[in-house]
């Protein structure tokens, strides 16, 4: 529409007018927000920005690859992809608290950010996703407010970087429409809410690749289920958690012992509170069905009916 073409004619121009020749650096998480404000710099001056995956081995099934296809292959970027899984998964190993995941998830990714952008000679700015919303509750609009508020890409303060911040003046619905009209795909665009440290809260307890493996495929199949029967627009999140819990089940003549998954689907404006989605019982069914058939080790499928408050929406 008129208004956003306009948007990003101004936005580029200032762009252009704010880096000169020099060059940036943007983290890309696949999320929204990184990957409208790697895209929109991306049309201002094209090989000047050069992107920054960091592959933790904490994405959904298939995430990775659709990244790096979607902005190395359809948008022609210069892509950077970091694989720091053994790293991440080393420094995981035996840790079961949730506070302390994230705390090592959170510290790790930066550690990573860190010594990689190091690497990269001449990189003088340093791209963001800050949107107004995130200027307004961490407090002040200074240059200095890093999204750190608990999500995986806050960086150190230290970093020599300036900032650009191109979305600061934007809510989510209007980057959404940004991002349609630079031609990303509906599945970024529309991207359910991801948390930084992913499927590591999500496999409850101690992260084992095995877990992760089950989860992946898991909530694979919840997906595209959930978007075979339209409901994917309606519901503000849904996905699978790996509880550290097995039970008994039968399967022909023999007797299993394996793990139970857990669905967790809500709808909620905000997040702040949530109540649970009322899936179809049909459609719960077939989801269900589907991951004791073709997910190996699970034997068992719950469904999480619990409203936010008391619940979180996530489980850890
Ligand atoms: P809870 O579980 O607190 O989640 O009801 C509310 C929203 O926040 C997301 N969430 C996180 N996002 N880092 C993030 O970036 C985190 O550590 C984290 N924990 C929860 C959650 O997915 C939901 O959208």
């Amino acid at each position: 529409d008129w208004s956003m073409a306009n948007f990003i004619e101004l936005e580029m121009n200032k762009i252009r007018e704010q880096v000169g020749d020099k060059q940036v650096l943007c983290a890309l998480s696949g999320g929204v927000d990184s990957s409208v404000v790697a895209v929109l710099i991306h049309k201002a001056i094209g090989d000047q920005l050069t992107c920054m995956f960091v592959d933790h081995n904490l994405n959904r099934k298939g995430e990775v690859e659709q990244v790096m296809k979607t902005f190395t292959e359809d948008f022609d970027m210069k892509v950077i992809k970091i694989d720091a899984r053994e790293r991440f998964m080393s420094k995981l190993e035996g840790v079961s608290d949730p506070e302390q995941k994230r705390k090592i998830i959170g510290n790790e990714f930066i550690y990573v950010f860190d010594e990689e952008s190091a690497k990269l000679k001449d990189m003088d700015f340093l791209a963001q996703g800050t949107l107004y919303t995130d200027i307004i509750e961490s407090g002040t609009a200074t240059a200095q407010t890093i999204k750190s508020h608990h999500n995986v890409g806050g960086l150190p303060e230290d970093m020599k970087f300036e900032l650009i911040e191109p979305l600061n003046t934007l809510f989510k619905d209007e980057v959404r429409a940004l991002g349609l009209e630079l031609g990303l795909p509906e599945e970024i665009v529309w991207r359910q809410p991801f948390p930084g440290p992913g499927l590591g809260i999500r496999v409850l307890g101690e992260i084992t690749e095995a877990k992760l493996d089950i989860l992946r495929e898991a909530d694979y199949i919840l997906r595209e289920e959930i978007k075979n029967a339209g409901l994917d627009r309606d519901i503000w999140q849904y996905f699978c958690v790996l509880p550290d819990i097995r039970s008994v089940g039968v399967m022909g003549d023999a007797r299993t012992y394996d793990y139970a998954v857990g669905i967790r689907a809500v709808t909620s404006i905000d997040g702040m509170t949530s109540d649970w989605a009322r899936i179809p019982w049909d459609v719960l069914e077939k989801i269900s069905v589907r991951i004791v058939n073709e997910v190996k080790h699970v034997n068992r499928v719950l469904y999480d009916i619990t409203s936010k408050p008391p619940a979180t929406i996530e489980w850890e």
